[in-house]
């Protein structure tokens, strides 16, 4: 694998990558409203549910430490790492599940770890082959509770992975207070802020 960090310039597309396990829950509704904005800045722009998808958490295997590219699955995940490094914008939303972020977003960020380069002996230096690349990010958690206590960890454990990935985040919000599923379309402050956070988004992404 190449050492090199990745310099050339990448069009301002943006992935919005969707956490919730509902079918037009709150994440998707709020999902589909950054998308609108983000389209409407002419990002070319992608929403993955990954409750569609089928893969598989990382099981450490290392296998990624030789291509770069995870080689012990074929699977939901494998199509989007192309995804990611063309798309120098990245939105993650994920529901409060017990204090966290949702399964099916957490199998997603340990997936990232083919992005990582890791010096031996262990532990060593490391970088990731997506920094210093100008990359930017929104992240969204979405829960029941309002007291921000009850969101737990959701934020953090969406920011601190990006950040070590090599994204700045922009924005990040808490969207508190919505349980039944879609209840956030009645929202029109919630819609607003994650649209906002979608224009922030995208300014970022054109300076
Ligand atoms: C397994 C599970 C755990 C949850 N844990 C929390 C929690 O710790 N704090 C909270 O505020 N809401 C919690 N919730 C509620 C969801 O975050 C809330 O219903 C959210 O709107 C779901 O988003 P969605 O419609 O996008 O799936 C939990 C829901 C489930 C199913």
């Amino acid at each position: 694998m190449s050492s090199e960090p990745r310099t050339e310039a990448l069009d301002p597309r943006v992935l919005i990558v969707c956490g919730s396990p509902r079918a037009h829950g709150n994440s998707e509704v709020l999902a589909e409203h950054i998308a609108k904005e983000t389209e409407s800045a002419s990002a070319v722009t992608e929403v993955v549910r990954l409750r569609e998808l089928d893969y598989s958490s990382c099981v450490g295997c290392e296998l990624c430490r030789d291509s770069g590219k995870c080689s012990r699955f074929t699977d939901g995940m494998t199509p989007l790492y192309d995804k990611i490094v063309e798309a120098r914008g990245l939105v993650l939303i994920s529901p409060v599940h017990n204090y966290n972020v949702t399964a099916w977003m957490k199998a997603f960020i340990d997936r990232l770890y083919c992005f990582y380069e890791l010096g031996y002996p262990r532990p060593g230096p490391w970088r990731s082959t997506l920094s210093d690349q100008d990359r930017k990010a929104v992240i969204v958690a979405v829960a029941e509770q309002t007291e921000v206590h009850d969101a737990g960890f959701t934020l953090e454990a969406m920011r601190l992975p990006l950040e070590a990935l090599g994204y700045e985040i922009v924005d990040e919000l808490l969207v508190s207070g919505v349980f039944d599923k879609g209840l956030v379309s009645s929202l029109p402050d919630a819609l607003s802020a994650v649209e906002a956070a979608g224009h922030t988004l995208t300014q970022a992404l054109a300076r």
